[in-house]
């Protein structure tokens, strides 16, 4: 079978918020995203935002009373339905504010939080079980690359995530790869490496779910994009989208970001 072109997965565009802005800069922020994006290159690409879990119900509310056709998403959540987890948020509280994809093993969840890849593959099925897309996180840390590791490690990340998942979760989801040494830094992966790293993480799950889920699923890079580099990851035909930190705070930078996905 010919594997299918990354003309057919629709770009995916994730602007991660992170620990920043009240429910009033998340309003702000996408008020000027409404300003600056049309109905038409929202039809085109697919827009995520990622506020803090307290600005999610006002960021919800905006984008259902205007129309706005970007999707809301979560940053994190614990894999439980509920009950005594103090401090933490279910998906299927997530689902019922219209949450449509949630970030899961984001390496600052990982690094700061512990978060085990086993604890990481719960979460991504039950995001799924509760109707929403998880886009699954990985990355090496730079002693990793300096030691010619990268490869290893984010396959293996994958493995352990997928491990008894069903195809037709896999085959819908998103996989960030993003370098930890790239996060907040500055220094961005360059863009060979990056599509290699996507390259390798296709093959691993083909060899775990098949050509056909491989082939469906969108990867996406991560690190210190911003408006300026963010063309070089899109022009290659291995990455699918970008998962944005830093640059995704102001609504107008976000929205360039988002303009110079159009294909
Ligand atoms: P920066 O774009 O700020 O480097 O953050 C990347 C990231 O971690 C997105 O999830």
């Amino acid at each position: 079978m010919e594997p299918v072109s990354a003309n057919v997965r629709k770009r995916l565009i994730c602007g991660n918020w992170k620990m920043n802005h009240t429910h009033f800069e998340a309003v702000k922020t996408i008020q000027d995203m409404m300003a600056s994006l049309s109905d038409e290159e929202l039809m085109r690409v697919d827009v995520v935002v990622h506020p803090p879990f307290t600005d999610l119900r006002s960021v919800q509310t905006v984008l259902e009373t205007e129309r706005f056709g970007v999707f809301l998403g979560a940053q994190h959540c614990y894999f439980e339905e509920k009950g005594a987890f103090t401090g933490e948020i279910s998906p299927m509280m997530l689902s019922k504010l219209s949450v449509s994809y949630v970030i899961v093993g984001h390496s600052e969840r990982r690094q700061l939080f512990g978060q085990s890849d086993e604890i990481v593959r719960k979460t991504l099925l039950s995001v799924a079980g509760s109707g929403m897309t998880p886009i699954l996180c990985v990355g090496e840390t730079l002693l990793d690359r300096e030691s010619s590791q990268q490869n290893d490690i984010v396959c293996s990340q994958v493995e352990k995530a997928f491990n008894k998942v069903s195809s037709s979760i896999v085959s819908k989801m998103a996989i960030a790869y993003e370098p930890i040494w790239a996060i907040g830094t500055g220094k961005t992966a360059t863009k060979e490496d990056a599509s290699e790293m996507a390259l390798v993480i296709r093959d691993k799950v083909e060899q775990i779910q098949g050509r056909e889920v491989a082939d469906s699923l969108r990867i996406l890079y991560g690190g210190s994009v911003n408006e300026d580099n963010c063309l070089s990851f899109l022009r290659d035909v291995n990455i699918d989208g970008l998962l944005v930190g830093g640059a995704s705070l102001d609504g107008k930078k976000f929205s360039a970001i988002v303009k110079k996905a159009q294909k």
